[in-house]
């Protein structure tokens, strides 16, 4: 196990691996027992993943375990707005790589014409859901955004204060410009909340908006809560 660079304070929330692999084996080992806890708690259990690059390992070591998969609800924190079948849909890379045919998936895409036009109906599918969410695994992109909620952009004040669970984005900065995103009041609920990253870039953003103490304007510095045993963020190189 390395040591930090940087100064992120070591602590029980950071959890450092030497690889993508070893990363996916403990996530997986945790995500699975938070979701039997669900399950033993109120019957059910939810998910929440995020898409991207970064989850693919992830996604293929949770799928094998044994779990009583037809009680997990699994749902994303965003999704572009395409249809399912295309290759920037974050439910098809979802399908592909974690889904197994008992897990209960909630789409946030339902072929409407606009994001704008499906909030109520996911609005709906989201409140139907159990919750809190057991788990919610959010990525970041190196601008700081996480879920669909960009630095900056018109939509970020509404999804940082509303207490709906979801809101549609139009014209983000990363392609596909239109997107459903979960609100950072959904996302925050999740009784254990995971910032997911690889690589150096992406861990000296966190370093610096931990150290600096100060609200930082990123979007991600919203879900940095060190509540001892509900956040934790899982890196490696
Ligand atoms: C998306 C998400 C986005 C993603 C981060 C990290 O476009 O899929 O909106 O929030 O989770 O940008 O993406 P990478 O894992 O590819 O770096």
């Amino acid at each position: 196990m390395r040591t930090i660079p940087e100064t992120l304070p070591s602590s029980d929330f950071l959890r450092e691996f030497p690889d993508q692999q070893s990363l996916a084996q403990q996530l997986a080992d945790d995500v699975a027992l938070w979701l039997a806890e669900g399950i033993n708690r109120r019957g059910k259990a939810s998910l929440v993943v995020s898409g991207g690059s970064t989850p693919k390992p992830f996604f293929e070591v949770l799928r094998k375990k044994d779990l009583p998969w037809e009680k997990v609800y699994v749902t994303l924190a965003d999704e572009r707005w395409v249809p399912a079948g295309s290759p920037d849909s974050t439910e098809k890379l979802v399908r592909e790589h974690l889904l197994n045919d008992r897990m209960q998936f909630v789409p946030l895409y339902n072929g409407a014409a606009s994001a704008r036009e499906a909030e109520a109906a996911i609005e709906q599918r989201l409140a139907a859901m159990p919750r809190p969410f057991d788990a919610v695994i959010l990525g970041m992109g190196e601008d700081g955004h996480t879920a669909s909620l960009f630095p900056g952009h018109p939509a970020l004040e509404e999804g940082l204060t509303t207490k709906k669970l979801c809101l549609a984005v139009e014209d983000s900065p990363k392609p596909p410009p239109e997107r459903m995103t979960l609100s950072a009041h959904a996302l925050e609920s999740g009784k254990r909340v995971v910032i997911h990253i690889t690589g150096e870039e992406k861990r000296g953003l966190l370093s610096r908006i931990i150290e600096s103490q100060a609200a930082s304007a990123l979007p991600i510095a919203r879900f940095i809560n060190v509540k001892k045993g509900s956040f934790f963020i899982f890196w490696s190189a």
